[in-house]
């Protein structure tokens, strides 16, 4: 049984002094809840990375970063390695935002080779794909989903260990969600690509995440569907109020 997983993208966005009241409240709002069914995870920009794991050691919620950089270590300044997130215990990170993709350009070969990075650090990768409009309107968006997954999962090895995250870019930040049928038919490509990748028991336990204006009114329709298996949430997530709701409607599921 896949459990629900609710995920929190800050993206670059929050302040220092923020940080510690958003998780506490968080931390507050998880207390009393069954998680048995759900993950909560939160994944701030790198400088928060250490006090948001100190607050998660005491509270319910896993903490992932946003990005790593392919390299083991060395001299690429301003970047973040696999090994240094093992070392602070976290449990998560995310790869080929389809962000990282367009502003820095990620390509797919980089998202792999990240993806080898973390499994070789027993950091669960959270692997995004996604098309956007322009392709989307071209009718080949299966086309590009499947070229992204064999991409970014070359020569990988998967056992329980990677979340996959469907990110329509036309839906990030523009308020525009995919409908729960949209979303629902690319999850099921995800899924069967995963069955005639690897075997049926991989394909049913990965998780396959939404993401794409998630917010408190349409996470409910979203999760209802069969192969849609929890959000990425980036803007809903960074009110403290609109992603406890979200989480509190996904136990109620
Ligand atoms: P929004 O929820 O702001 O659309 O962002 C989605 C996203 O990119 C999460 O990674």
């Amino acid at each position: 049984m896949r459990k629900i997983i609710i995920a929190g993208n800050w993206k670059m966005n929050m302040l220092f002094p923020e940080v510690e009241e958003f998780l506490f409240e968080l931390s507050d709002e998880l207390e009393g809840k069954d998680l048995n069914s759900v993950d909560v995870i939160v994944c701030p920009p790198s400088p928060y990375l250490e006090i948001t794991s100190d607050i998660a050691n005491d509270s319910k919620f896993y903490v992932g970063a946003q990005n790593i950089n392919e390299n083991n270590n060395g001299a690429y300044t301003g970047e973040i390695s696999a090994a240094m997130l093992k070392s602070m215990e976290l449990t998560y990170c995310i790869i080929g935002h389809s962000e990282r993709r367009k502003y820095f350009s990620e390509s797919d070969e980089m998202v792999n080779a990240k993806l080898k990075k973390l499994h070789e650090n027993c950091i669960v990768p959270i692997v995004c794909i996604g098309e956007t409009l322009e392709q989307r309107e071209q009718g080949i968006t299966k086309k590009i989903i499947l070229s992204q997954l064999d991409g970014a999962f070359k020569d990988i090895k998967i056992n329980n260990n990677v979340v996959i995250a469907y990110e329509p870019i036309w839906a990030i930040g523009t308020g525009k969600t995919a409908t729960p049928q949209q979303a629902q038919e690319i999850h099921a490509i995800i899924r069967k690509w995963l069955e005639e990748s690897y075997k049926k028991d991989i394909a049913e336990n990965v998780s396959i995440l939404y993401g794409g204006s998630m917010k408190p009114e349409n996470v409910k329709e979203l999760l209802l569907q069969s192969d849609i298996d929890g959000g990425l949430i980036g803007g809903a997530s960074l009110d403290v109020s609109k992603f406890s709701k979200m989480i509190e409607i996904a136990v109620e599921l």
